[in-house]
C-alpha cells in the first residue's frame, strides 16, 4: 500500500456493512448462533467468491448475512470494519444498512440498528471517525415492503440521514419507490440511490427526477449519455463509485477500462469507496491504490477524490470544512506539489 493513499485523510460514502463480513467473522457467528454453512473452511468461502455479475454476488451476500442474528453480532460486525477504516484514515463514514434482509428472517429492525448504531458512537468517541447512517430498501422486494420498513424505522430518524436503494437492478427501476421516497423526504431523510451499476442511464434520470437524490451510487454507466455526464457536471451530482466491486461484478472487464478517470476528467464530483469490502477484495484504500494503479491517477487526482469525498458528504458546512483542511494540510506536510 503507498502509505499517501493510505494516510490520506478521506470519506467513505458507499459501503454496505452487511458487506464487510469476513469469511472468518461469518464461521466465528455461524458456529455461535448454530447456523449452518454450506463451507467447510474460509478458503472455501474465498474461492466461493467468483462472481460473473451483481446477482451471483447478490446471492452470496444475503446467505451470508444470515449468520447475524443478535445485537452483538451486529456490533462487532461494525465494530472490525471502523478499526479498519481508521486505520486507513477514513475520518468520516456513511453506511448503509439493508433492513429487510434481517426483518425478513425474522430479526427485529431495533436489533439490528442498536447493534450498528452503538458502534458508530463508539467510534466517534475512541476512533475520532465521524458517521452518518443509510437505510437502504431491497429493490427487488416491492414498493409495499419498503413502505413497512419506512414506518418501523421512523423512531430512529433522528438517527438515518438517508434512505438508498440496493439490490438486483435490472428491473427494478427507481420509478418503482417513487411514493416510498417522497414519504420518505416528507419525514425529513435525504436520499441516494444505486443506479447505472448494471441498470441503464435512465435509472440514473429517474434517480433524480422522481427519487430527488443528493448522490447516485454507482453511476459509471452515466457516461452512455453525454446530457447525463452534462448535468451531473452541471449540478455536481456526487457518484459514489466503487472501482474493484465493478471490476468483480463485470461491470468493466478489467481496472483499467474503469471509467473513473474519464469522469474525473469530465469534471464531475466522483468518489472512491469500497461497496462490499470483504467479497470484493478490498477496503476504500485498496480501491484508491488499484485504481491508481490501473488508471495512472497522479498525487493530484488522489487529492481531488479525497476532496469530493467530503464535498459529497452528509456532514455539515462546518464539517466538511474542517475535514478538508486536515487534508490540505496533509497534503502541504507532504510538500506536494499539486499540478491542475
Ligand atoms: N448490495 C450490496 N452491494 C450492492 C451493490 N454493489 N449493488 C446493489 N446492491 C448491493
Ligand atoms: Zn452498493
Amino acid at each position: 500500500m503507498n502509505p499517501f493513499i493510505q494516510g490520506l485523510p478521506k470519506a467513505e460514502l458507499h459501503l454496505h456493512i452487511e458487506g464487510t463480513l469476513e469469511p472468518a467473522m461469518m464461521f466465528e457467528f455461524a458456529k455461535r448462533n448454530q447456523i449452518e454453512l454450506p463451507y467447510a473452511s474460509v478458503e472455501e468461502i474465498q474461492s466461493a467468491y467468483n462472481f460473473d455479475d451483481l446477482q451471483s454476488f447478490l446471492n452470496l451476500y444475503y446467505q451470508g448475512s444470515q449468520v447475524l442474528k443478535t445485537e452483538q453480532d451486529y456490533y462487532e460486525l461494525t465494530w472490525a470494519y471502523l478499526q479498519k477504516a481508521a486505520d486507513q484514515n477514513v475520518r468520516h463514514t456513511e453506511i448503509f444498512f439493508d433492513p429487510q434482509s434481517h426483518t425478513q428472517r425474522g430479526i427485529e429492525f431495533e436489533t439490528v440498528y442498536k447493534g450498528i448504531y452503538q458502534a458508530l458512537v463508539d467510534a466517534q468517541a475512541k476512533l475520532d471517525m465521524s458517521f452518518q447512517l443509510i437505510l437502504s430498501f431491497l429493490r427487488d422486494l416491492s414498493a409495499e415492503e419498503a413502505m413497512e420498513t419506512l414506518k418501523t424505522a421512523l423512531p430512529y430518524k433522528d438517527t438515518i440521514v438517508a434512505v438508498g436503494l440496493d439490490s438486483a437492478e435490472q428491473g427494478n427501476p427507481p420509478s418503482k419507490f417513487q411514493k416510498v421516497f417522497e414519504a420518505a423526504q416528507a419525514e425529513g431523510f435525504l436520499t441516494v440511490s444505486h443506479a447505472g451499476e448494471e441498470g441503464p442511464p435512465e435509472y440514473i434520470w429517474e434517480a433524480i427526477n422522481l427519487l430527488g437524490v443528493a448522490r447516485i451510487d454507482h453511476g459509471v454507466r452515466s457516461l452512455e449519455d453525454p446530457n447525463l455526464i452534462n448535468y451531473l457536471t452541471e449540478k455536481q451530482i456526487p457518484l459514489t463509485v466503487c472501482p474493484l466491486s465493478n471490476v468483480e461484478l463485470k461491470v468493466f472487464n478489467s481496472m483499467a477500462e474503469h471509467n473513473l478517470k474519464k469522469l474525473l476528467d469530465r469534471g464531475l464530483c466522483v468518489t472512491v469507496n469500497s461497496d462490499d469490502p470483504s467479497y470484493f477484495g478490498g477496503y476504500v484504500a485498496e480501491n484508491y491504490q488499484a485504481a491508481a494503479d490501473a488508471l495512472n491517477l497522479n498525487q493530484t487526482e488522489l487529492y481531488q477524490l479525497a476532496k469530493n469525498s467530503f464535498k459529497a458528504s452528509f456532514l455539515s458546512p462546518e464539517n466538511k470544512q474542517k475535514l478538508i483542511d486536515e487534508l490540505d494540510e496533509y497534503v502541504a506536510a507532504k510538500s506536494l506539489r499539486l499540478t491542475s
